[in-house]
């Protein structure tokens, strides 16, 4: 029973720092407090409503959001996932999990209230294609909140000049580190 869990902990933290960068990531004292300090709080604590995160990975950002969200959260890493399910029961958080593609997101248009991305965007094969499915099931007046790295091959285009470029308006822009990261939070305009 004791190796049961001990191994279960090791799986959790090495699933943990395959979905981050490496020791430290999701802890408040390790690389992430040096980095980006309580952005995780900070892009949560501002969903409402129905709420969509995308690229979710382990669940390291559930125990920032207000208990009144509707959650879905989504990923292409069905291992992600199930640490994610994990981490959202022993919160006792409702939270609807699937494996889903942020290029193809199975929702209808104008679904959600809120749209969360953290360290994620970087990962997917195509941001623009990404953010457009952001843009097209948020509704009018809905939010889309990212936490983002800089990117060498990106120049100027982060992901908030794309999310603009696909319809958002900026609303926030803060920047991290040295700029090395970027915190947004960009509005669907309504109708
Ligand atoms: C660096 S991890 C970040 C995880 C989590 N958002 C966090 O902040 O801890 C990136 C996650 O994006 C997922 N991902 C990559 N491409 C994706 C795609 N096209 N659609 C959905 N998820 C994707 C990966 O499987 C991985 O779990």
């Amino acid at each position: 029973m004791l190796h049961t869990s001990r191994s279960n902990r090791d799986r959790r933290r090495r699933l943990d720092r395959d979905a981050g960068y490496g020791a430290g990531y999701g802890s408040e004292y390790g690389f992430e407090w040096l980095t980006i300090r309580h952005s995780r709080e900070w892009v949560c604590s501002q969903a409402h409503g129905r709420t969509l995160e995308l690229g979710v990975g382990t669940g390291l950002n559930f125990r920032w959001y207000p208990d009144e969200v509707e959650m879905f959260a989504v990923d292409l890493d069905r291992e992600h996932l199930e640490i994610s399910a994990d981490r959202a029961q022993e919160l006792k958080r409702k939270i609807r999990l699937a494996v889903a593609d942020g290029h193809r997101l199975p929702f209808s248009d104008d679904t959600f209230d809120t749209f969360v991305c953290t360290l994620a965007i970087c990962d997917v094969d195509d941001r623009t294609a990404t953010l457009a499915e952001a843009f097209r099931v948020v509704r009018p007046g809905g939010l889309l909140l990212l936490l983002d790295h800089y990117e060498k091959r990106w120049r100027h285009r982060r992901p908030a000049t794309i999310g603009c470029q696909v319809g958002f308006k900026l609303l926030d822009r803060q920047r991290l580190w040295a700029g090395y990261f970027e915190r947004v939070r960009l509005q669907k305009p309504a109708i």
